[in-house]
């Protein structure tokens, strides 16, 4: 779809507070105020390693993931420990075929994490907690965060993959999510289906991860540390950009159309992005066309020109987009700029630019963008039948709330029964941030902000929501998946809900949500020790499956034991 300036009036730029906001910088409580000067864009875009199965069944991939302290090379002559999945940094990247298991459509996973992470600096264990972001999962396996794996430790996660869509592991652990996910603890998990492959998008290398975050790191002979400093329980910035693990990389393309799948996984950080010709400034008529969102593809491709029209990509958003690199010449640079001062008053770094993409040679280019992506129904005020809610996100007393109280993992804040579709209204009576809102187990539409239209990337189906400044943002959704045969199952039970500020959702901006009753307890699947592992055609003679409820509670009864 073409925007005219009506539409750009819309997607809200002007309006916005991101423009609006007072710049009040802070001083750094750093030992260092920045981290070291490093080159930029020469280091080569890595894409993170795709994950190989250990085992499989007929219906069952088994994956086994190692949490573990590594030292990886980020800044030149120099290494950097980091805490990790499997060793790499960012995690690596798990591709599943979505849909139903017993019609032989998808497959389901069931994922062993083992945390050998040990102790952090002050001796204390480091627990971990792991979610799989953007997944339908029961309560047992959805990472609650109390649900530990404590080091020593391992579980199997048993996830459905009922739907198509760019989702992300990270860790989950109460208080110390922020610290856990800026060490390293992120990883991409992209869930394909039959419908998507058969679409004439770019393919295969055409079709690349970025995973975008900041970092800051302090140097001391040739050890570059990670500094993870949360500002009095504020937010935490860095001043380096870190696509996929490299800081400001360069990636060559060829001239022809990618997909590229965009997340970010900072801890405060937020993105306006936008292509341009030139580093210092944006150059006019560039565009990007965004494909996908958090739950997956758009009903139709959203073109984004430069200047006044930017995506925005929140902490833990996923947008999918397409460049189509055929405008340029071999020879030609584009930059992937961050133009937006994206509003919290205590951003006092900058990232401007990053990565770069270089075209350096002529391809054939077969690919097409479709002018239908996915088709869906469009939950409308008028199908709402359930209550309309209202969440406030604030800042008092020094802590980070949602209508007024903090985290109390026995109390539930919301019930909605299964099936059930309801209005939520998140509202930020404003402070100085904004808040990246994440609704557990359920993909969500965005009706309206402030009372006008979304911007029209933001209406495919979404798991995040992004709440600037004075603004009241509604959406409306179904609790239970979105798979009609997933559907049928009744999942119920306690999930999370929270702002995707990690340090905000660290001090104590989450609540519990209880679809329908008697559940299965969030913790009801607790982590064992490695020395009774086994495995995974011990553990699983026969496969557990997430599609029959009954199947899996007698699963769940076996290897975890009774009076759950
Ligand atoms: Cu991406 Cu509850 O988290
Ligand atoms: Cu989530
Ligand atoms: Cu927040």
């Amino acid at each position: 779809m073409k925007l005219n300036r009506r539409d750009v009036l819309q997607l809200g730029l002007w309006g916005s507070s991101a423009f609006f906001l007072p710049v009040i910088p802070q001083k750094p409580s750093l030992a260092a105020p920045f981290s070291p000067q490093i080159p930029r864009f020469k280091k080569p875009l890595t894409i993170p390693p795709v994950l190989s199965p250990k085992y499989a069944d007929e219906t069952t991939d088994y994956y086994e993931i190692e949490l573990r302290k590594t030292r990886v090379k980020i800044l030149p002559d120099t290494t950097t420990e980091v805490w990790s999945y499997n060793g790499s940094f960012p995690g690596p990247t798990i591709r599943q075929r979505g849909g139903n298991p017993l019609t032989g459509e998808g497959r389901q996973s069931v994922v062993r994490f083992i945390n050998n992470l040990g102790q952090d600096e002050d001796d204390c264990d480091i627990d971990a907690v792991i979610h799989l972001h953007g997944m339908a999962s029961l309560p047992q396996y959805d990472g609650f965060a109390t649900d530990f794996i404590p080091p020593g430790y391992f579980k199997d996660y048993i996830y459905p993959n009922d739907r198509a869509a760019t989702i992300w592991y990270h860790d989950h652990t109460i208080d110390k999510t922020s610290r856990n996910v800026y060490m390293g603890l992120a990883g991409m998990y992209i869930v394909e289906d039959e419908f998507e492959r058969n679409l004439p998008l770019p393919k295969g290398e055409y079709d690349v991860p970025l995973i975008l975050r900041d970092a800051f790191f302090e140097q001391k002979n040739d050890d570059a540390k990670l500094i993870f400093d949360n500002r009095n329980e504020r937010s935490t910035y860095g001043d380096v950009a870190i696509v996929n693990g490299v800081p400001w990389p360069q990636m060559n393309v060829a001239n022809r159309k990618y997909r590229f799948r965009l997340l970010n996984t900072s801890a405060s950080r937020s993105f306006q992005l936008a292509l341009s010709q030139k580093l210092e400034r944006l150059t006019l008529g560039e565009t990007m066309v965004v494909i996908g969102s958090d739950g997956g593809l758009l009903e139709e491709p959203v073109e984004l020109t430069t200047p006044y029209q930017t995506l925005e990509l929140g902490m833990a958003e996923r947008y999918e987009i397409i460049i189509d690199f055929s405008k340029y010449k071999v020879g030609d640079s584009v930059y992937l700029k961050n133009i937006g001062f994206t509003g919290s008053i205590d951003t006092d770094t900058r990232i401007h630019t990053l990565m770069r993409f270089d075209v350096v040679r002529e391809e054939q280019d077969d690919s097409l963008i479709p002018d239908e992506l996915r088709p869906f129904e469009r939950l409308s005020e008028a199908k709402a039948k359930g209550q309309t809610r209202t969440f406030r996100f604030e800042r008092s007393f020094n802590q980070w709330l949602i209508n007024g109280r903090g985290w109390e993992e026995n109390r539930v804040d919301a019930d909605p029964g299964f099936g059930d579709i309801e209005i939520w209204e998140f509202v930020n009576p404003g402070s100085g941030w904004f808040h990246p809102i994440h609704v557990h187990l359920i993909d969500m539409q965005m009706l309206e902000r402030n009372g006008r239209p979304v911007r029209p990337y933001e209406r495919g189906w979404k798991d995040v929501f992004h709440l600037g400044e004075f603004e009241k943002v509604r959406v409306i959704g179904e609790f239970g998946p979105r798979n009609p045969e997933f559907k049928k199952r009744f999942i119920h039970g306690k999930f999370m809900m929270h702002c995707h500020n990690l340090v905000h959702e660290d001090h104590s901006m989450m609540t519990v949500f209880e679809v329908g009753e008697e559940g299965d307890e969030p913790k009801s699947a607790p982590a064992k020790i490695v020395a009774e592992m086994k495995s995974f055609e011990e553990t699983y003679p026969t496969p557990p499956n997430v599609y029959d409820l009954e199947a899996i509670e007698a699963f769940d009864e076996e290897l975890y034991g009774k009076g759950r």
